[in-house]
């Protein structure tokens, strides 16, 4: 059976950890051997990456090294990791992938959309997710239920706008692809909108 691959996104509370522990444990118990990663990182080096990218000391960093910094952790996650892992069969569960680049480099930065198109196709040109959960939240919640967290990272220190154009671009992107995206309002309970997921899952993926 060929593996399928799931990414998950969102902007920030949005919950997208929880979600993807209970994605794995259901598809695990449905017999699909998974693969759960992140990006930026997944490998030990696009962890190094990632470091860089979150260091909230990085002030200097500029938006379009921000931007080639995010393709090149996810080069080397596609050709360490994700490739290999649905080339076996399994099942790949990412946090997170180029729609986030979409959302917050595009959306967010505002950079121009034909640097991430010629990003996109060179680093995954032949590949693109098989189903992404958006999990969708206003703004003001989703910084409310992040703010009991530690210490923000470089992203997390971003203004209201920003994560206000992130949400946007988000949306955007779903509705440009309405058959490989679901959007689920995750303001609502874990356990409405695992329902919603459980048969996405089910409808599209397990049948
Ligand atoms: P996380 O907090 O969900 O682990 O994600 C790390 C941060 O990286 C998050 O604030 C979003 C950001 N990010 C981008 O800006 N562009 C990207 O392409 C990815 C994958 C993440």
């Amino acid at each position: 059976m060929p593996g399928r691959f799931i990414t998950l996104e969102g902007g920030e509370g949005a919950g997208k950890s929880t979600v993807m522990e209970r994605v794995a444990q259901w598809l695990e118990q449905k017999g699909r051997r998974v693969v759960q990663t992140r990006e930026p990182g997944g490998t030990e080096l696009a962890e190094k990456l990632r470091d860089i990218l979150l260091d909230r000391n990085n002030l200097v960093l500029s938006g379009t090294a921000e931007l080639l910094l995010m393709f090149a952790a996810r080069a080397q996650h596609l050709d360490e990791r994700i490739r290999p892992a649905l080339a076996r069969g399994d099942w790949v569960l990412c946090d997170r992938f180029t729609d986030a680049t979409w959302a917050y480099q595009g959306g967010g930065r505002g950079l121009p959309r034909e640097h991430i198109e010629a990003l996109e196709t060179l680093v995954h040109g032949d590949l693109q997710p098989d189903l992404t959960l958006l999990l969708d939240l206003p703004v003001e919640l989703g910084l409310q239920r992040a703010s009991n967290r530690s210490q923000a990272d470089r992203f997390e220190g971003e203004s209201f706008e920003f994560f206000q154009r992130v949400r946007e671009a988000y949306l955007e992107r779903a509705a440009a692809a309405p058959g490989r995206f679901c959007v689920i309002d995750a303001s609502r309970k874990l356990e409405d909108v695992w329902a919603q997921i459980h048969v996405v899952l089910q409808e599209r993926l397990v049948s």
